[in-house]
């Protein structure tokens, strides 16, 4: 794959359709979104709880006409990434490890074998299940920091020569943190939330490390962190705090069952919305956090008064116009759900966009770098890996 022109391209399509992705649909209303996209939405209306799944799940769906058919192609293609996910024994999970760490740990230990760093440094390793299989499996010695003092003395507990545990900050303890990575070692971040990735990268790079794993995660928590690269400095798309958002939930497989579930809180949240922007009972979009799912089984009357009451808006409605207002809007909140659907559709490409340009960034630095899916989708949906190393002068 050719990091940058996929980037390049992924960025154009991004700007392409910057209308969908950039707040949450909802947000729009009551303005309607352009002819294309409206077209594309009331379609969707006719549909099952099945065919929306092949949709999100594989960008499939086979009743579409030809500009939303050419939307889902070419997303297709630009999310393609070269597949790594290497074929395991099945092995027993350890206590406390749940199986979507378990298969993490067992296909990056896999991916290492025969890369033989003398030394990795498991940035953000918790208790250090990643430590704990690498000096075993790989034989790798390991040094494992974490900010969460609970999480580094659970690791303790395992008692392992190979492995050292330090609690530290990465981002406040650059100064000792970089003076203990040895020459050969590996920076190793597995789902280092939001920022700590670019710190990570960032050890790999003042330090005489010579290589890297990161699969980044909470895309949310990277604040301004990202154009890292100078070719996307050179054109910059500024990412909303709801892109980011919908960047950190993308990829996940859903079934019919989830899907419905989520229809059944929208129903009710964009319901809410309407009737506040239609009565203007608040100047701007309320972020509602989320119900108790049992509000949802209530009616629509008695989940807006709960809500009212939680964010401080005060009416006069009675139950009656409430549920009233809920039937006469069903429509109009579908055609929203659907508009939604289209929306989560992009957040694999927002991921893409970030991690492509820390690749490029690397990459600019003169480093040999690859990106690559190690995990299984349906057990790990963050499962894109940024492979790097330094060239020998
Ligand atoms: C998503 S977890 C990943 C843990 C581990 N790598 C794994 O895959 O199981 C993120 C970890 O980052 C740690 N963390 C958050 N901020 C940190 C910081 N500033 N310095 C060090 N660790 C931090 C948290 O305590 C948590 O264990």
């Amino acid at each position: 794959m050719d990091i940058k022109q996929r980037f390049i391209h992924i960025r154009d399509f991004l700007k392409k359709y910057h209308y969908l992705w950039e707040m949450e649909i909802i947000e729009r209303y009551p303005t309607l979104p352009q002819e294309e996209y409206t077209q594309w939405a009331q379609d969707l209306a006719h549909y099952s709880f099945d065919s929306f799944t092949e949709l999100e799940n594989k960008l499939n769906f086979l009743q579409a006409e030809a500009s939303f058919q050419s939307f889902l192609k070419e997303l297709k293609d630009l999310i393609q990434l070269p597949n790594k996910v290497p074929s395991l024994e099945e092995s027993q999970l350890k206590p406390g490890v749940t199986l979507k760490k378990h298969h993490e740990i067992e296909c990056v230990s896999s991916f290492l074998q025969n890369k033989s760093p003398g030394r990795a440094l498991d940035f953000a390793g918790g208790a250090g299940h990643l430590s704990h299989c690498l000096t075993t499996k790989n034989k790798i010695q390991c040094l494992c920091l974490d900010s969460d003092r609970t999480l580094i003395s659970k690791g303790r507990q395992v008692n392992s020569p190979l492995i050292e545990f330090r609690q530290a900050d990465i981002i406040k303890d650059r100064k000792t943190l970089i003076s203990m990575i040895h020459p050969g070692s590996l920076c190793l971040g597995l789902h280092s939330c939001g920022n700590l990735s670019n710190q990570v990268i960032r050890y790999f790079e003042e330090s005489s490390a010579t290589m890297l794993l990161n699969f980044g995660c909470c895309y949310h928590k990277v604040s301004d962190e990202y154009n890292l690269s100078q070719l996307s400095q050179g054109d910059p798309l500024p990412l909303s705090q709801h892109a980011l958002m919908l960047a950190t939930r993308s990829h996940t497989i859903v079934e019919p069952k989830d899907l419905i579930r989520r229809e059944k809180v929208k129903r009710y949240r964009y319901s809410l919305h309407m009737l506040t922007q239609d009565h203007q009972l608040a100047p701007h979009f309320i972020t509602l956090g989320n119900a108790h799912p049992t509000e949802y089984e209530l009616s629509f009357a008695e989940y807006a008064n709960i809500q009212f009451q939680k964010v401080g808006i005060e009416h006069t409605f009675c139950e009656e116009f409430l549920n009233q207002y809920f039937e006469e809007k069903s429509h109009e909140v579908c055609f929203y759900i659907r508009l939604s659907l289209i929306r989560n559709l992009l957040g694999r490409a927002l991921e893409l966009y970030i991690i492509l340009d820390r690749a490029i960034y690397l990459q600019e630095k003169k480093y040999n770098v690859e990106v690559f899916e190690l995990f299984k989708r349906e057990l790990s949906p963050r499962n894109i890996g940024i492979f790097a190393t330094k060239l020998s002068s």
